[in-house]
């Protein structure tokens, strides 16, 4: 069932329906933390395990733009005054997404852009071979955000066995296809990557929001580490999978 009502919304649960016409109804300054991954202008279908598939065709790069810019605007207007938006996305559509945000909240608000390093795949003849993801993240004011440093171990000879804190570079494997953790949506996140992410940048009770959650790993990180969660998808197969994996989730872990 496609949602068109503007009453007010439950802020919990997971939600089918285009997210512009889901986060129309969401009370501004409620969301701690806003994930996005967005298709990321592939031009392709993405199909999955089983079938389960989504489309991430384009006709022109200015569509994906038509698309994903009112979508980045209602989020953002949905955050608290201590909130942040992260937009993960690829070399095809990153510099657009900055300068999309830069417009939206200035600069200033500009925190970082995470490179996600996930090795899996070929190498490449004609140039280095593309092997990351970028996440970027604007917080809603530019004087005052939540953030936790997430704590890796240390790799230098002299910290070994030790935790420091987390740089913008941060090295989480990809799903192999042979990963117990897949569950067949094409384009699954790794959940170690959202938990380092939601642990970080939303407080513990905090809302989490998933305005494009596909298999829900998000949701699944907000579950485990206690935070509130709200995730909407469009497609009904991605809303079925979430919530069953919700509902089959360990308990939090602290
Ligand atoms: C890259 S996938 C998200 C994968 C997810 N992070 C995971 O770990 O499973 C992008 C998702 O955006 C959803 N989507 C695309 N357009 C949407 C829209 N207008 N409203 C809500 N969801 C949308 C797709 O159905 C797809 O599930």
């Amino acid at each position: 069932m496609i949602v068109t009502s503007t009453a007010p919304f439950p802020l919990e649960g997971i939600h089918q329906g285009d997210c512009l016409d889901l986060l129309k109804r969401l009370p501004p300054g409620s969301v701690d933390l806003a994930y996005l991954d967005p298709p990321f202008a592939t031009g392709r279908r993405l199909i999955g395990r089983e079938g389960l598939a989504f489309d991430d065709h384009w006709p022109t790069m200015e569509a994906w733009m038509e698309f994903i810019a009112p979508r980045i605007r209602a989020v953002v207007a949905s955050l608290t005054n201590t909130g942040s938006i992260l937009v993960h996305c690829d070399w095809r559509t990153s510099h657009h997404v900055r300068f999309l945000l830069d417009d939206l909240l200035g600069p200033q608000c500009f925190q970082n852009q995470l490179v996600w390093g996930y090795g899996l795949g070929g190498s490449s003849p004609k140039r280095f071979a593309r092997k990351h993801d970028d996440i970027i993240w604007y917080s809603a004011r530019p004087d005052a955000w939540y953030f936790e440093p997430p704590m890796v171990p240390a790799t230098s000879n002299r910290m070994r066995g030790r935790l420091k804190k987390a740089t913008d570079v941060l090295d989480v494997p990809a799903l192999n296809n042979m990963a117990k953790e897949r569950n067949g949506w094409p384009t699954q996140k790794p959940l170690a990557l959202l938990e380092i992410l939601v642990r970080a940048c939303a407080p513990e009770d905090g809302l989490v929001l998933d305005p494009m959650c596909g298999s829900g790993t998000t949701l699944v990180a907000a579950q485990n580490t206690r935070r509130r969660f709200l995730g909407f998808d469009r497609c009904p197969d991605a809303v079925t999978l979430a919530r069953s994996r919700l509902e089959t989730v360990d308990a939090p872990r602290s």
